[in-house]
């Protein structure tokens, strides 16, 4: 990737939530779909900070000063889409039937997370933040965007897709150099850390663990179920995090390893029945997007496709599916 045209695009792509055409008046809405609707934006509001934060740790860590400026612009991305899910929720609490408050089970997992991304490695950051990332946008808000069917909405979620886009392609760049030999023995050179810091990100990393199910359950799961209840677009997201996991130099990464071996115990035929509900626990995603979505054809592709496509087809995907 060249970073210097990526750093371009991320500058000449910025706008201001003051561009979208907030005047118009939002269709009328069932009482549950207006309560579920403001519910769910104000919980985007909280899961794109969450995403600002955690790009401003990928920010202060970046060695390289185009990488951290281009990161420091998705700093601001994330927090402008703040703002729009915040006022996506204004503008349909038509009626204020109550009173709304971010997901109880994401302000316990705020914290957790942010500090896991902190201590622990910068490269473990980055296979959660391209999770995220791909279930937000494959996922979550297109669905959502399609339950709300609000012009303003669309507007705002399309300017938000044209962020997203960069993110995406940023976020396989990092896995790319991640799993590089290059990062490696650079990795390799460094001191090992202190166990203080050792046990600190530990500590962490076991605590977003602790609140990661019912975080995905309650934040995502059961919004995905609301908006787009076939379940496809779930499955797409996380096939994409398997294929990108098939690439050889990817699947031999230590956290990369460990996510396999949970795979592997729910999937396998006796350890699965003893293991698989602690296996769900852990982990916190559901049994249907934990077992294998792609099939030996599909990894075969993956291992050869570079990482800029596996991007483009993720990206295709948010139109396509
Ligand atoms: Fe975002
Ligand atoms: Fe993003």
């Amino acid at each position: 990737m060249d970073l210097a045209r990526m750093l371009d695009r991320c500058r000449r792509d910025q706008w201001e939530v003051g561009e979208i055409d907030w005047e118009s008046p939002p269709r009328p809405l069932s009482v549950a779909d207006e309560v579920a609707f403001v519910q769910h934006f104000s919980d985007m509001a909280g899961i794109e900070r969450l995403a600002a934060a955690l790009f401003a740790e990928q920010r202060d860590r970046a060695s390289c000063p185009v990488l951290r400026e281009v990161f420091a612009t998705f700093v601001a991305d994330e927090l402008r889409h703040a703002d729009v899910a915040e006022r996506l929720a204004r503008r349909f609490d038509v009626h204020g039937y109550r009173a709304y408050r971010m997901n109880p089970a994401l302000v316990r997992f705020t914290p957790h997370f942010v500090d896991t991304v902190r201590h622990l490695s910068a490269e473990v950051a980055n296979v959660y933040i391209t999770t995220g990332e791909l279930i937000l946008d494959v996922a979550l808000l297109r669905s959502l965007n399609d339950a709300v069917a609000d012009p303003v909405c669309a507007q705002a979620m399309e300017r938000i897709n044209r962020d997203e886009s960069r993110h995406i392609a940023v976020d396989f760049h990092m896995i790319d150099y991640y799993s590089s030999p290059a990062y490696q023995a650079d990795e390799a050179r460094r001191p090992p850390r202190p166990l203080r810091r050792r046990l600190r990100a530990w500590w962490a990393f076991a605590n977003t663990f602790r609140h990661a199910a019912p975080f995905f359950r309650e934040v995502f799961f059961r919004t995905m179920d609301r908006v787009d209840p076939t379940g496809r677009r779930l499955v797409e997201a996380f096939k994409r995090i398997q294929l990108v996991s098939a690439k050889p130099q990817v699947a031999r990464r230590p956290f990369v390893r460990f996510l396999s071996f949970m795979q592997g115990t729910f999937e396998h035929p006796l350890l699965g029945p003893l293991f698989g509900p602690l296996v769900v626990r852990i982990l916190g995603i559901e049994a249907r997007v934990l077992v294998t979505l792609t099939t030996e054809a599909e990894r075969r592709r993956a291992r050869e496709q570079s990482f800029d496509d596996m991007a483009a087809e993720a990206l295709a995907l948010k139109h396509g599916v």
